[in-house]
Order: structure tokens, then sequence, then C-alpha cells
């Protein structure tokens, strides 16, 4: 991304550089323990997953016309399959005969998606297309047994799904004040490079919380990343529920000779989107970490997905080494061995009973208001 795109955003970094500060609460603050343990609380986030747009893919995934994907999300099973008409749809991956889970791939193409039960067969639009022994079901309308279908939106090179229909609203809405920026970006014309679910122990805030302060890089990351990166400096901007953070690097004092027009931001700054409820966008030099995190079956588990974006897949040995050490230091140290590493390390210290409340830094103040406005999009709250 060329840093002319930010120029305002510049000039407050370099603004909090030279000030030694950011965005900067009155005093410190307190997160209450009991939302990371208590299960009416998951239930309530769950709910809340259920009803806001979540990316759940990268277009790239359904290229072609049957191109499809099985996404379990919220125990229940997602299909997400492109129809020959170039639509990317999302159903309940389920037959509308009995319930059975229709397809058991995790992702494929094909043009026909037959039941393992009784073999109803549907077409990539979901329509129900064949039935064995059709007349033993008299008076059955075909056109009203396709599978049944949610929400899913391409935007800006994701696909975004709505699990509960009922609430599903235009993604380019939904993103709010970020949408200039996330359609210039176009990640749709990016590749994803490394795609891995992890397992956490722990609830699906607190690696969150990891992206939202810069007060833990030089200790965390010491082994990693510190070495790139000035701490406890950070310069954040909020878009209705999102937030976009701009983390300097030690290189951030050239930013005021450059020329803007000829510059990639990410080599200065480390800007870092927060699209609520759970994804962290991550803009590196030469490529995109997409991290998205999702509620388990406890509070003090979940699950977490890091898709690695490049602008275009290697060809040789030493572009491949270029982004296998991306891999490396990012997904194996930075984010694994450290921050969902650090993660597991408070749940741990909750369920325990060890802690009656977290304490946040003046300069910590965006994990306040990110726990606030999952407060506020609590179903029970709407
Ligand atoms: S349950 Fe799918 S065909 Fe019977
Ligand atoms: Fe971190």
């Amino acid at each position: 991304m060329k840093a002319v795109f930010y120029s305002e955003q510049i000039k407050q970094v370099l603004q909090v550089v030279e000030q030694n500060a950011g965005y900067e609460a009155e005093g410190i603050t307190h997160l209450p323990v009991n939302e990371f343990i208590d299960p009416q609380r998951l239930a309530l986030e769950r709910e809340m997953f259920r009803r806001l747009p979540l990316i759940v893919g990268h277009s790239s995934e359904l290229a072609r016309p049957g191109d499809f994907v099985v996404r379990e999300l919220d125990n229940r099973s997602w299909l997400l399959v492109r129809g020959k008409d170039g639509v990317a749809r999302a159903f309940y991956n389920y037959c509308q005969h009995r319930g059975t889970k229709l397809v058991h791939e995790s992702d494929g193409c094909q043009q026909r998606f037959a039941c393992p039960y009784h073999s109803w067969t549907y077409d990539a639009q979901g329509q129900l297309i064949g039935v064995p022994r059709a007349d033993l079901f008299p008076g059955l309308d075909k056109s009203k047994k396709g599978l049944k279908q949610v929400d899913l939106q391409e935007y800006f090179g994701f696909l975004w799904l709505t699990q509960d229909i009922e609430f599903a609203q235009p993604v380019a809405d939904y993103v709010d004040g970020l949408q200039a920026e996330l359609e210039t970006l176009d990640l749709g014309k990016y590749h994803v490079y490394f795609d891995r679910t992890r397992a956490l122990k722990a609830s699906w805030k607190l690696p969150v919380f990891a992206f939202l302060e810069s007060y833990h890089i030089g200790t965390l990351h010491r082994e990693s990343i510190a070495e790139f990166f000035l701490e406890n400096v950070a310069y954040s901007e909020r878009f209705g529920p999102h937030i976009r953070s701009f983390v300097p690097r030690k290189t951030v004092g050239e930013l005021v000779e450059a020329d803007l027009e000829k510059t990639n931001l990410a080599e200065y700054i480390t800007p870092t989107n927060i699209l609520f409820p759970n994804v962290c966008m991550i803009a590196h030099p030469t490529s995109y970490s997409i991290i998205s995190m999702f509620p388990g079956d406890t509070p003090d588990t979940s699950w977490w997905r890091h898709m690695l974006l490049v602008p275009k897949l290697p060809e040789t040995d030493a572009e491949r080494a270029h982004y296998d050490k991306t891999v490396q230091v990012l997904d194996g140290m930075t984010y694994k061995s450290e921050d969902f590493w650090a993660s597991e390390q408070i749940q741990a210290g909750i369920n325990a009973g060890a802690i009656d409340e977290l304490t946040l830094a003046k300069n910590e103040i965006m994990l306040q208001v990110f726990n606030d406005t999952v407060a506020d999009y609590l179903p029970s709250s709407t």
C-alpha cells in the first residue's frame, strides 16, 4: 500500500513518536475477568457472531464455478460454493431430505453434490436436481427443497458469512470508514501462501488484545520482531466498531523526507485493522496476515486461523525462501509462540482464580474500547 494514502495518519504517527505517547486514557482501567470464564457470556458472544458478517475465506479459494469449501463454525457445517453463474453462495451443509451432512470433503471442485445417505443431489447453486425413485415422493416440489441458504458476500477479496440471515447487511456498509482503504487494497488480487487453523486454550478475545497494544513488544517479542519496532507508541483510530492501529517501526523517522507516492508504508509503520469482531489484518512489507479468532465450546477455548496473503505466488527458490522465513518468524514465533502463547497464559491465570481483574495502562485503552464494543454488540443490548 502506497504511503500517500495514509498521509494524514503518518503526520499523526510522527507526532506520537515525537511525543513518545499515543492514544491514551486519563488513567489506568480494569476489565473484569468474569467475561472470560462465564458460559452465559460466551453464549451471548456466540449469538453475536451468528449475527455479524465474518470473514470465512479468501475469494481465491472459490476461483472457478464449482469450487467449494466446507467450514465448520459454531458447531454447524457450512458449504461455500461458487455457482456456474459465478456467484459465491453459502448453505447449511445438510441435506434437505433428512438432514444428513451433505459434503464431507473440506474442499474441491464439482457441479453436483450427492448426499451419502439416499443420493439426493444438489447443484452448485444449491438447487435440488436429483431424487432417486422420485415416484416414491408424490407431490414433492423439488424447487422448495434446495439447500438452506445463508448470507455470503464477497468484499475486498474475502468471503463474508452472516449465519443468521435475518441480520444480513451490506458488508461495504459494515466496514464503515475503512471502506476506502479496503477497496483500494483489493486483497482479492493477492494469493494465499499459508493458511493454518489451530485450537487455542483461551478466550477468542484475548488474542485480539495482543494486537491492540504495543506495551508488550520489547518483552514478549524480544526474540522475534522487537528489534524492528518502537514500543509504547501507537496511533489508533476508530471506525464504528472497528479499530485501526499504526505501530511505528524504528525506521519511521525516514518518512519525514520520503516521497510518499513511492513509499511502501509497511516498511516504516505496521497498520493493523481490527475488523470487528474477530479479524486482525496486519500489513507486512511484502505480505498481509489475516488472523481470525472464533469462539470455542467453552469460554476458555477458541480457535484461530492465520492466512498469509502475498501479491504474487513465489516462482523462484529465493522468493519461496523469503516467504517461508516470513511464515517462520511471524506465524511460528511472533504469533503462535508469543502472542497466542501469552493469551493461553492469561487464560490459565484467570482460570486459576489468581487474578481478580485485568489492568490496563493508559496507552492500552484500545483493549477497553474493544471490550466495550463487544458488550455493545451482545444480543441482549441490541
Ligand atoms: S438424508 Fe440426504 S438423501 Fe436422505
Ligand atoms: Fe504481539
